[in-house]
């Protein structure tokens, strides 16, 4: 076990249970840099077009594969995008398989492709129903897509209008409320009746709100959720680094071009798959809580996922090290977070 300021941490292989890989050459540009710190993840399905089909998740899932570089161990963990025409038997086919893990619920214009995204939860009760039973993992982006309602609020608003009526509806179905970054929905969470789970990035952790502000407008700290107020982050912190089992670790890395983030209408995403570890060691010893980083980034998430926990270790060392001001991405380059500045953790294998 970890002292309580050791210089160097080992943990079991740490997985991520949130994460977008794009595809194509941008997937190329960025899988690895995931292979290299975790041993499987959750891989989101907002392409265009939308991952929805179980034949798509596992095409989808090939070409991962294929673009891994040499010599990873990595394993993609699919899951299918909800549309208001989602059929009980495509989830159903997808389920056994045993290549899919769970199904995503984006709310229609929620956020990054998200248009095909459901229009009212009742259109796919069918579909809920049929997860129920099987115990199919559903995943929530949990934002209100009204605009009467104040961007800071939508998830606060989500746990009302949509998370308690669904909750009462679909008592059994297991629910992951992902990237969650309230004080409300940590509290939701950990309150609700079993079943429920939900990541936490390590943008959430580490930063509020303030950050998208500091100097002027900083798109590369834009994502959705939004980052929110310092008691968020706060209370966030404490649910991660708490011991408590519903709360497990998801990047929500999510890789966009410079030139989109640095933009007029900057697309919303945070870029942290080649130094999540480092980012997630830093919230950790913030809170003097070092010692429960393995549960939230390694067992915590199997526990839900009723997967077997991995094999083999990951360590970090208390190094010093400058995160590049950019790296390479098709036809552009791509920000990464905290850009240039310095952090305390590195992982060295
Ligand atoms: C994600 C993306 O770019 O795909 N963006 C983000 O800000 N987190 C979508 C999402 O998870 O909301
Ligand atoms: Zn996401």
């Amino acid at each position: 076990m970890p002292t309580s300021n050791p210089d160097q941490i080992t943990l079991l292989r740490p997985d991520d249970w949130h994460l977008h890989l794009r595809d194509a050459q941008a997937m190329a540009a960025v899988v690895g840099a995931s292979a290299a710190q975790f041993a499987r993840a959750i891989v989101m399905p907002n392409l265009r077009p939308p991952v929805t089909t179980l034949a798509q998740a596992l095409a989808y899932r090939e070409r991962i594969l294929a673009a891994l570089p040499e010599g990873s161990d990595f394993t993609p963990l699919m899951t299918l995008y909800l549309t208001d025409n989602t059929t009980a038997a495509e989830i159903r086919a997808a389920w056994e398989s045993g290549m899919v893990q769970a199904v995503k619920l984006y709310p229609a214009g929620a956020t990054t492709n998200s248009d095909a995204g459901v229009t009212d939860p009742r259109k796919v009760a069918a579909v809920l129903e049929t997860m129920q039973a099987l115990g199919m993992p559903l995943l929530v982006h949990g934002e209100v897509t009204d605009p009467e309602v104040d961007v800071f609020d939508r998830e606060q608003v989500f746990i009302d209008r949509v998370m308690i009526p669904m909750r009462r509806d679909f008592p059994g179905l297991r629910i992951v409320f992902e990237h969650i970054t309230t004080e409300e929905a940590a509290q939701y969470v950990r309150d609700a009746h079993e079943g429920v789970g939900a990541t936490i990035t390590a943008h959430h952790l580490l930063y509020n709100r303030n950050a998208i502000f500091t100097g002027g407008l900083r798109p590369h700290w834009y994502c959705l959720p939004v980052l929110k107020r310092e008691r968020h982050r706060s209370a966030l912190l404490q649910a991660a680094t708490g011991g408590n089992p519903r709360f497990f670790l998801g990047t929500d890395s999510a890789p966009h071009a410079r030139r989109l983030k640095e933009h007029a209408a900057g697309c919303a995403g945070c870029y942290t798959a080649p130094h999540a570890l480092e980012l997630y060691a830093a919230a950790f010893e913030m809170a003097g809580a070092l010692d429960r980083l393995e549960g939230f980034a390694s067992l915590h998430g199997p526990a839900f996922y009723r997967l077997p926990v991995n094999r083999g270790t990951v360590t970090l060392r208390r190094e010093a090290w400058r995160i590049p001001d950019a790296l390479p991405f098709p036809g552009d380059a791509i920000v990464p977070l905290a850009a240039g500045e310095t952090i305390a953790w590195r992982l060295i294998g």
